[in-house]
């Protein structure tokens, strides 16, 4: 069984711009993918809990040295990290606020980097041990930044992933979307159209299914 898991980032929850085009997508991708499953993770509505030392210190602890505080602690990180690793497609309403990602998401990536589960320092350099994975990000802006080099959220995120070892990445821009409806309408159309081809072209999640 394949499965889906979506990240929702906007301040406006379902009502993002971000979250419909994310809702596109894997609406599309599940009507292809019978019998998949879908776990949407809207972190507004949820937020995961910024990072603190004593919050670190319970991933590092071992589970059988772990307090009940660090125990809880450590299981909503491992449950974050559970659900990464059983999807096979993750899928990212990734909005630019104040050009970064929302602090919600950045608050996920710190939950879910963790040494020796996620990635780990070899020699050569780290390693992503979460292989095999397709990431789709659906990047909504108010203003054009694609491809300039301003738009250090396309980097940050594609370089976090990767070091996780997710590096087969797809971004779909919406931008300018405080242009005017001139602006932003054809490119939310643009992107509802991508997410549309993206969720029923055959991937090679597919085709290795
Ligand atoms: C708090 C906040 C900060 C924003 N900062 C930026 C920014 O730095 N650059 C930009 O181009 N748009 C910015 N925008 C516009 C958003 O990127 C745009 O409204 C986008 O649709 C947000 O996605 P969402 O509808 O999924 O929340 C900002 C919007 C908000 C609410």
């Amino acid at each position: 069984m394949r499965n889906l898991l979506q990240l929702n980032t906007s301040l406006f929850s379902t009502g993002g711009r971000s979250s419909q085009l994310a809702d596109t997508f894997a609406a599309d991708w599940q009507a292809a993918n019978p019998g998949s499953s879908v776990v949407v993770r809207d972190l507004a509505a949820n937020p995961v809990p910024h990072l603190t030392g004593e919050r670190f210190q319970a991933f590092l602890a071992k589970p059988e040295d772990r307090t009940e505080a660090q125990r809880l602690e450590a299981n909503v990180s491992d449950e974050l990290v559970a659900e990464l690793q059983a999807a096979d497609v993750l899928v990212i309403g990734l909005p630019l606020y104040n050009f970064g990602v929302p602090s919600t998401l950045k608050a996920w990536f710190d939950h879910v980097a963790r040494a020796g589960i996620t990635f780990r320092y070899t020699s050569s350099g780290p390693e992503g041990l979460l292989k095999g994975k397709k990431a789709y990000l659906f990047a909504t802006r108010g203003g054009v930044h694609a491809g300039f080099p301003r738009d250090t959220q396309t980097g940050f995120v594609r370089d976090f992933l990767a070091f996780l070892g997710i590096t087969d990445v797809e971004f779909i821009y919406a931008e300018g979307l405080a242009m005017g409806d001139a602006v932003a309408k054809p490119a939310i159309e643009k992107a509802t159209l991508a997410a549309h081809r993206f969720a029923s072209s055959r991937a090679p999640e597919r085709l290795a299914a």
